[in-house]
């Protein structure tokens, strides 16, 4: 079957949804690849780079003829969604919970869409898992940006000058991302603490060197394994505990998310205002509104002397390696979905079904 990479069109997303490697691998069991002249380049593999691993170059009005599948990081365009022809398969992260008309237009043009966010998160599905991949490369670039924007040194120092102190990093959340950036700020040296609702996180957060924070909030956890919203009162409850104990911090890393919910609010202002001035706040929950209430989504801003990093794509900003992890992701889905190289699609299999976001009525198989 023929599978398109186009050039991603969504503004600052410099990931590709195949790497050179992955079409090598797809190219010799039977899949036939056509890489958008140029989609590659912001992640580093040029167009020769597709070729010579056995891809072809493809642009224009051409593009998607003939194709069974096109896949993609970022949703398309509603003009390349107009493109597809009904029945194509659309692979990327869709965005089915926070981007209802996007699913629309999909199922109205007749496509067969698959979301990377809702492939489930069981053991067989492990290798899919984009979520995840994508995740800890925003929690380890969360911490350099940090690291780079804080007026100190993250490790002790002990010189003929004196003793440096290491710095304090606070990381809120620890799921992937939150783990990631943990083990990141303890190898670059800090001092790390951290604070997950989820009460079996505690071990975990342990057993990478760091200590758990204890806020005295104590929340639920889904069958999935996500966290349950706090109530209002646990809510309040944890913005006050954390107001007391932010000051103690130079850096925090909040990364917590509740699936399909705005991003909690962890940290108000009064709380940022606390801070020191030259204390830095990475908030991977921008994009959902953000754990702290005055992030700008998409933006850097100093407040109160605190630097606020609200960026929405880190891992667009570690696009090789973000591009080579998730390239892995789409490959086993791929070969989930047509395993001799043709599509075989099994409603009934808890994959094919839990991931699909849209489908014409009548494809049954
Ligand atoms: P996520 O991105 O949805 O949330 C990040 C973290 O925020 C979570 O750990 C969550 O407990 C925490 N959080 C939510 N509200 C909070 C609050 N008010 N204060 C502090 N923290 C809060 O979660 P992520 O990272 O995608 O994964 C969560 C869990 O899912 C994993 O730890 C794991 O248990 C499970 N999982 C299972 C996989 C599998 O294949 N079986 C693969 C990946 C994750």
């Amino acid at each position: 079957m023929r599978v398109v990479v186009p050039v991603e069109s969504a503004p600052g997303e410099s990931r590709v949804a195949l790497t050179p490697e992955i079409v090598q691998k797809l190219s010799t069991r039977g899949f036939e690849i056509t890489v958008e002249r140029g989609a590659g380049v912001g992640a580093g593999f040029g167009d020769a780079d597709y070729e010579a691993a056995g891809g072809t170059i493809g642009d224009g009005a051409g593009l998607f003829e003939g194709a069974a599948a096109a896949v993609r990081v970022a949703p398309p365009s509603a003009d390349e969604v107009a493109r597809l022809a009904a029945g194509t398969v659309v692979i990327g992260f869709l965005a089915p919970l926070s981007d209802p008309d996007g699913i629309e237009r999909l199922r109205t043009q007749g496509v067969i869409a698959f979301a990377m966010e809702s492939i489930p998160r069981i053991t067989r599905a492990q290798s899919m898992d984009a979520l995840s991949s994508q995740a800890t490369v925003a929690g380890y670039k969360a911490v350099l940006l940090a690291a780079d924007r804080s007026p100190k040194m993250f490790p002790l120092l002990m010189t003929a000058a004196g003793t440096v102190a290491p710095a304090r990093v606070l990381v809120l959340g620890a799921g992937v991302a939150g783990l990631q950036a943990i083990a990141t700020a303890r190898r670059l040296g800090a001092v790390v603490s951290a604070f997950d609702v989820r009460p079996v996180v505690r071990e975990q957060v342990e057993s990478l060197g760091a200590s758990f924070l204890d806020l005295g909030v104590v929340g639920e956890e889904t069958e999935g394994g996500y966290a349950k919203e706090l109530t209002p009162e646990q809510q309040a409850e944890q913005q006050r505990a954390l107001e007391e104990r932010i000051p103690d911090f130079d850096v925090v890393v909040t990364t917590a998310l509740v699936p399909g919910r705005p991003a909690p609010r962890l940290i108000p202002a009064n709380a940022v205002e606390r801070m020191a001035d030259g204390s830095v706040i990475v908030d991977l929950a921008a994009e959902t509104g953000g754990n702290c209430e005055l992030t700008r989504p998409g933006e850097e801003t100093v407040a109160h002397g605190v630097t606020i990093i609200g960026l929405t794509n880190l891992p667009s900003l570690m696009a090789a390696d973000a591009s080579r992890l998730y390239a892995r992701n789409v490959e086993a889905l791929l070969d989930h979905l047509a395993p001799e190289g043709e599509l075989v699609l099994d409603w009934d299999d808890e994959i094919t079904a839990g991931a699909c976001v849209a489908r014409p009525e009548g494809v049954t198989a």
